[in-house]
């Protein structure tokens, strides 16, 4: 098992990576934990719910399942507010700890319940997709979304420690594979060029799902994201570098309804045209932004954007944290591993959306 810390004003806690890590859960449940809400979904449940429950029993507490409706279009109030009647219905009290047993939907969700019940009780991140492994479990940002903005409405909130299990992506479909793999290269780009020299030289074992490859993946992006995040846990700085190619990809998330194109997917696209912008506003080399390109289409993500009209792509990107004033904000690479925050001229903006949109052949 390979351990990283993050180490934040709102919790220290550990994330714990490797094989069969949900027989172990146990290990992190605080010893007045008072009983357990393991919150799922209809697709994870029947796969690892009750081997989950089985693990935590061994504490002796009581553990109570809450299943969910699977998908991004249900991350919002009322899924949320079923997660509050299951709780308030089983007598789940402040000293109880809720279980995120699922993808990010499932980990930001059930965080956000934790960070409001009661006005706060704690929380496990178990995260089953890569996405989740490499990204959304760690760090506290939890949240819903809502139709004009996603992830608008949430809190930061720590967990007491995340489970990896890495054995639970042999269940995962292609897809989200591939979804997972574009926030994993994510982190060569902004942070680590060696990182993205290797994801290159590796992208056919983590496609077929090399345990090796995959512990390194999952071990060097959490090492990545534990860093930024214990620097700046509220995003007042440095922690706005993760959002990389995501204000391109949550216009498209928003502009084309939540869950057409998967977030990873929405994030690969938003990366190869924010890796555009760079080479236009920054200067990062052309090779670099090729490379980009290259491999957003090899982990099999899309790599041209939907065609939403400059009007509409504007209007959709403002809706973004980053914004300020009305201003846009974006990320972008100066050099391969390194990310800084810019605004950039309309003009330049408009060129890269028109240079990376799909059209119809006519
Ligand atoms: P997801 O949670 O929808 O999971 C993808 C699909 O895989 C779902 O159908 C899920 O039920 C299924 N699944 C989960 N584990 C499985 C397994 N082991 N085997 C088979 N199927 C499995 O999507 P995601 O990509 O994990 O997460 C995306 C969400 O994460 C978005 O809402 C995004 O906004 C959020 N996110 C949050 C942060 C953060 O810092 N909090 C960072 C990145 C993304
Ligand atoms: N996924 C961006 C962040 O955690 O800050």
């Amino acid at each position: 098992m390979i351990t990283v810390h993050v180490d934040t004003p709102g919790g220290r806690y550990p994330i714990h990576i490797g094989p069969g890590r949900l027989d172990h859960l146990a290990d992190s449940l605080p010893a007045d934990t008072t009983s357990v809400a393991l919150i799922t979904n209809t697709t994870v449940a029947p796969l690892y719910a009750a081997r989950v429950e089985r693990a935590l029993a061994r504490t002796g507490k009581p553990v109570v399942r809450v299943e969910l409706p699977d998908g991004e279009v249900h991350k919002d109030w009322q899924t949320l507010n079923q997660i509050f009647d299951a709780l308030l219905q089983n007598g789940i009290d402040r000293q109880a700890v809720l279980v995120a047993l699922g993808g990010g939907v499932i980990g930001d969700m059930s965080g956000f319940a934790a960070a409001s019940y009661m006005r706060g009780v704690r929380f496990l991140q178990v995260p089953t997709t890569l996405l989740a492994q490499v990204d959304s479990s760690v760090g506290g940002k939890t949240a819903i979304n809502h139709p004009l903005g996603k992830n608008m409405i949430g809190a930061f909130h720590q967990p007491v420690a995340v489970e990896i299990d890495t054995d639970a992506l042999a269940t995962l479909p292609d897809r989200e594979l591939s979804a997972g793999l574009a926030e994993t290269i994510k982190y060569g780009m902004i942070a680590d060029a060696d990182f993205f020299d290797w994801c290159e030289a590796s992208v056919d074992a983590l496609l077929r799902r090399d345990q090796e490859a995959i512990i390194t993946a999952v071990r060097r992006s959490c090492e990545i994201k534990a860093r930024v995040v214990s620097q700046d846990e509220r995003e007042s700085g440095v922690r706005a570098i993760l959002n990389f190619g995501h204000t391109f990809g949550h216009a498209i998330e928003a502009g084309l309804g939540y869950g057409e194109w998967l977030h990873g997917e929405a994030v690969g696209c938003g990366m190869v045209q924010a890796a555009e912008l760079s080479a236009r506003v920054l200067g990062l080399p052309r090779a670099d932004a090729d490379r980009v390109r290259a491999l957003v289409d090899a982990i099999g993500c899309p790599v041209r954007a939907p065609d939403f009209g400059l009007r509409r792509w504007l209007d959709l990107m403002r809706v973004d944290k980053k914004t300020r004033g009305g201003e846009l904000r974006f990320v972008l690479l100066p050099a391969m591993g390194r990310a800084e925050i810019h605004t950039v001229p309309e003009g330049v903006l408009a060129d890269v959306l028109e240079g990376t949109v799909a059209r119809e052949s006519s």
